[in-house]
């Protein structure tokens, strides 16, 4: 028998077309609960988790038995990769699955951020009339810089496109020529920081990308940027964002993912009514569309993973 272990929210009607022969248990609140992950993790052949599920090293440590990890999701900073690599543990990211909704969150931020939608409704329904006094902005003509040039960031390439925007990305890791075939340029990050009107962030988090927005680079923006940031918390650093904004080296912030989640009280209480930005929990990618996908996505390749052991 096959045992299936999964921590976090599943669409019911998907979890159906889990293979009939697996022994499943489901409880999305099973992964705060580190005492039975402890325990009975040993039980388990296959695990499926969202983010919040931390699968570290001494966890799946205990894990004798697992082969194979389903993450409802694209992002692993909460799975130990390294331990699974070299413990033959298969790990099934929902790779691209939400990224259509991750690209319109970052069109639909661009836009009510120079728009300044918020602030003017916020004004409008308090019966004001603020026509002239706040100056919004086009999308149109505009540098939009990608951090990271992967799958969601060529997604939001694709949708941007049709706004005459100008494109720019920084991502070392891709060649130029693979870049330049989507006809946009391959620049430094200095270059990015110094160019965009936008700047959206779309790297995974690593030491290397921890802080990659800190004060210093803050104060090498020239044209008051907009920041988005639908990746991961911690590539900025939140304190130094607020600075920013507070002197007028951006204009504006939409984030989808903090440094701790649930956000801060710390962090939100700086956040007034009149400022020009965008929190969200962590919802960029999670559509109802897009949740039905990423569970149809792991349910397929987790029935597949085991039928293929048995052939
Ligand atoms: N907010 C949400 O709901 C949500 C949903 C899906 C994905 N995400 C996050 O969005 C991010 C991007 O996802 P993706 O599917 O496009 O990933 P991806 O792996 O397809 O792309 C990441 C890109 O970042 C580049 N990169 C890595 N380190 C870099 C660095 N130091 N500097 C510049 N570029 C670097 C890589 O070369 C790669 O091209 C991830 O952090 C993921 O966890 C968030």
């Amino acid at each position: 028998m096959i045992n299936i272990l999964i921590t976090e929210f599943l669409d019911k009607q998907v979890l159906n077309n889990l293979n009939k022969d697996f022994n499943i248990i489901y409880n999305e609140e099973i992964w705060q609960n580190r005492d039975y992950l402890e325990k009975e993790i040993h039980n388990f052949d296959g695990i499926i988790v969202r983010n919040k599920t931390n699968l570290d090293g001494s966890i799946l440590e205990k894990a004798v038995n697992l082969k194979y990890i389903g993450r409802l999701g694209v992002g692993l900073d909460n799975i130990d990769t390294e331990y699974c690599n070299k413990n033959n543990i298969f790990v099934q990211p929902a790779t691209g699955m939400n990224a259509d909704s991750v690209a319109e969150y970052v069109v639909n931020s661009s836009l009510i951020l120079l728009k300044k939608t918020l602030i003017v409704s916020d004004q409008t329904r308090k019966g004001n009339w603020p026509r002239n006094t706040i100056v919004t902005n086009e999308l149109k003509g505009k540098t939009l810089g990608l951090i990271g040039f992967g799958y969601i960031a060529k997604k939001v390439f694709k949708l941007a496109n049709s706004f005459d925007v100008s494109f720019i990305t920084y991502d070392p890791f891709i060649s130029f020529e693979q870049i330049e075939s989507f006809n946009l340029k391959k620049v430094s990050f200095n270059e990015i920081l110094k160019l965009s009107d936008i700047i959206s962030i779309h790297v995974p988090l690593s030491e290397e990308t921890k802080y990659m927005f800190n004060k210093q680079v803050f104060s090498k923006m020239e044209k008051k940027p907009i920041i988005i940031n639908s990746s991961r918390g911690g590539i900025i650093n939140e304190r130094d964002l607020l600075d920013a904004y507070s002197n007028n080296i951006i204009s504006g912030f939409a984030l989808d993912v903090f440094e701790n989640e649930p956000i801060d009280e710390e962090f939100y209480k700086k956040i007034t009514k009149n400022m020009n930005c965008i929190l969200t929990p962590h919802t960029a990618g999670v559509t109802e569309e897009s949740n039905t996908r990423v569970s149809n996505f792991i349910v397929d390749t987790t029935n597949k993973f085991f039928q293929s052991l048995k052939d």
